[in-house]
């Protein structure tokens, strides 16, 4: 089954278990209509990859669509990101997080709805294994200086160099953006370990 409904949301998931094998992961907050996740996934198929979106209408698009094209490294949890980051993922169990084009909020008073925080970075980078990528884009000028600021204040990450995962197909709100002219940022981040004893 592509739709993944965990028995026990109280519990950590068994990525193993739920793939049929050990591979690396990699998770696609906000997956919308899945065609990201699956196109990473038919390029990639030694590796396993987890969509998390919050709409039940979006989660069946995706699946139908993994489904029609036979993934067999796709899984589709209909879920809050937030609450999947700290709760459902292992620490360390994931090698890739991608988070493109997250709600962008622009009205002043709606942005504390934005997902990126100090929290949320914090629940990435314990889900992220040692040395995985964090990979944001945005269209949204302020979002990005938001989120480059908290990167920045985060101990746990560096940040990357895009070629470190390779060419990415464009997701469906992408082409969106791309065809109106905007310009989209783009942020790699590398998990590091926090410096010990003022260490590097
Ligand atoms: C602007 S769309 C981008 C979709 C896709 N990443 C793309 O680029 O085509 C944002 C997606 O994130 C989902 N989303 C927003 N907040 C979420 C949350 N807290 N947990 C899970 N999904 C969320 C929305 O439902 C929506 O499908």
């Amino acid at each position: 089954m592509i739709e993944l409904v965990p028995a026990n949301y109280f519990a950590p998931l068994d990525l193993s278990e739920i793939f049929g094998r050990t591979a690396p992961v990699e998770l696609d907050v906000g997956c919308g209509d899945g065609a990201y996740l699956i196109a990473l996934a038919e390029a990639q198929p030694e590796r396993d990859f987890l969509g998390l979106e919050k709409l039940y209408g979006r989660t069946q698009v995706a699946c139908r669509k993994a489904m029609r094209r036979g993934s067999t490294n796709v899984r589709i949890l209909r879920v809050e990101s937030s609450y999947a980051l700290r709760y459902l993922l292992p620490p360390q169990s994931v090698a890739r997080i991608h988070l493109l084009f997250p709600d962008p909020w622009p009205k002043k008073r709606h942005q504390r709805r934005r997902i990126v925080k100090d929290e949320f970075l914090r629940d990435v980078q314990i889900a992220l294994e040692p040395g995985g990528i964090f990979h944001v884009a945005t269209d949204d000028a302020d979002y990005f200086q938001e989120i480059t600021r908290a990167s920045e204040r985060s101990a746990g990450f560096v940040v990357a160099n895009p070629c470190e995962i390779g060419p990415l197909p464009p997701t469906t709100f992408e082409k969106h953006f791309r065809k109106t002219g905007a310009k989209i940022y783009r942020l790699l981040l590398r998990k590091v370990s926090p410096a010990r004893n003022g260490s590097a």
